[in-house]
């Protein structure tokens, strides 16, 4: 008969399909009971009590036990977490590292880089941006690239100033349902800007600090090309982003590439997936060219071990909006750059962690009482240049 750490181990290949991850590994599994005539009970906790996905544990967590030697009967039972058990939990998932502030209730940070530049990063975060307003999420875009900022043009927002709030925090402009930051909103257009070291480093963190973002379920970070300086800020700053590194289909894209992921995994930041652009071109009369090669995009999603989110084709419409002002995806949804931003997604969201409820802690509770009583202006220097 096999014992309790066996009856444990077979229990790792048990899933939990929201969180992507074991339920030994997630701590779910309350108790093991055997008794003597091979029955063996086991406990799994839940994160909420109506969990749909129980049916999934009942039959996994049976098949796997039933599988072991000795074991003649499995009964699945069910309990649901503690709060202390949901917040450990939630530690382990990464977002008990959550800054304080303005991101607080910002659910997920996804930061789109590359190695190389022109490659349509800030062309896919401002439609991926209006995909997920479309799949009816809250949505921001940090424009992280303080040299080469793009995404004011994309969104039709021109250097209107952002207002200020009464608690001195700076409010982003808005289009098309999406919150918007960027760099460009403080300079004279084509003023030459030189960040560097310290200086870029207060700015980008003043833009996650001092900006009130509100409440997100994603804000998207459209990073400058290349592994430098920004991304590793980003890193210090957002321990809980995740990367999603753009590629063309070529060989050589894909190799630098994948010095953006290598310089991803250094700072220890997880890359949530690889998307390739520019995938192929299709004439009018259906004719279909990959200009840029192909495969390039699933080759690196493998190498990765990461999901390869979507393939966006070359259109002449996804280019056009960029300059107008509108992201394609809004006007012309079922231009097939459009269906592929898209499919990417609805991937990001079938993706993306479940959401535990954050309680304050004592120690919150207070302070926010006491900013009642004397509003504190925060740290307001923007532009730092
Ligand atoms: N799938 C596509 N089809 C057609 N044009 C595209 C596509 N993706 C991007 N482009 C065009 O390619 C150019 C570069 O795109 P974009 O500025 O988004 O790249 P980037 O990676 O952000 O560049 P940078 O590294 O300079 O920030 C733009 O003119 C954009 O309109
Ligand atoms: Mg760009």
């Amino acid at each position: 008969m096999s014992n309790r750490d066996e009856i444990l181990k077979s229990l790792e290949v048990v899933i939990d399909p929201e969180l992507h991850r074991s339920i030994v590994e997630l701590d779910m599994v309350r108790s093991i009971e055997l008794s003597g005539n091979g029955v063996v009970d086991v406990t799994v906790s839940l994160t909420t009590p109506g969990c749909p996905i129980k049916g999934h544990f009942q039959t996994a967590v049976a098949e796997a036990v039933s599988a072991l030697d000795g074991v003649t009967h499995v009964n699945v039972y069910f309990d649901v977490l503690n709060d202390a058990q949901k917040a450990a939990l939630q530690q382990k998932l990464g977002r008990g590292s959550l800054p304080d502030g303005s991101l607080a209730q910002v659910s997920n940070v996804l930061c789109i880089g590359s190695g190389k530049g022109g490659v349509g990063k800030s062309t896919l975060t401002a439609n991926l941006a209006a995909a997920l307003v479309g799949e009816g999420k809250r949505v921001g875009i940090l424009d992280a690239d303080v040299w080469g900022y793009s995404i004011p043009r994309m969104y039709g927002l021109g250097s209107t100033r952002p207002p200020v709030s009464a608690e001195r925090k700076i409010i982003p402009l808005e289009a098309h349902g999406v919150k918007v930051m960027s760099i460009g909103f403080f300079v004279e257009e084509d003023a030459a800007v030189v960040w560097r070291g310290p200086m870029l480093h207060k700015a980008l963190s003043q833009f996650l600090k001092d900006v009130d973002w509100g409440e997100l379920d994603y804000l998207l970070i459209d990073l400058p090309p290349g592994t430098g300086d920004v991304s590793m800020t980003l890193a210090q700053l957002l321990p809980q982003a995740q990367f999603l590194i753009v590629t063309t289909p070529q060989q050589t894209a894909q190799k630098v590439a994948r010095r953006a992921a290598q310089m991803a995994d250094k700072v220890s930041l997880e890359i949530g997936g690889v998307i390739e652009n520019m995938s192929s071109f299709t004439t009018p009369s259906g004719e279909r060219f990959t200009i840029f090669g192909e495969g390039g995009g699933k080759e690196l999603a493998d190498e990765l071990d990461v999901p390869l989110l979507g393939r966006v084709p070359l259109t002449m419409p996804l280019r056009e909006h960029a300059d107008s002002g509108t992201p394609l995806v809004i006007e012309d949804p079922d231009d097939p750059a459009s269906q592929a931003i898209h499919q990417v997604a609805r991937g990001l969201i079938a993706m993306a962690p479940l959401e535990l409820p954050v309680l304050p802690t004592l120690d919150e509770v207070v302070t926010v009482a006491d900013q009642a009583a004397s509003p504190k202006p925060v740290g307001m220097s923007l532009p730092m240049a």
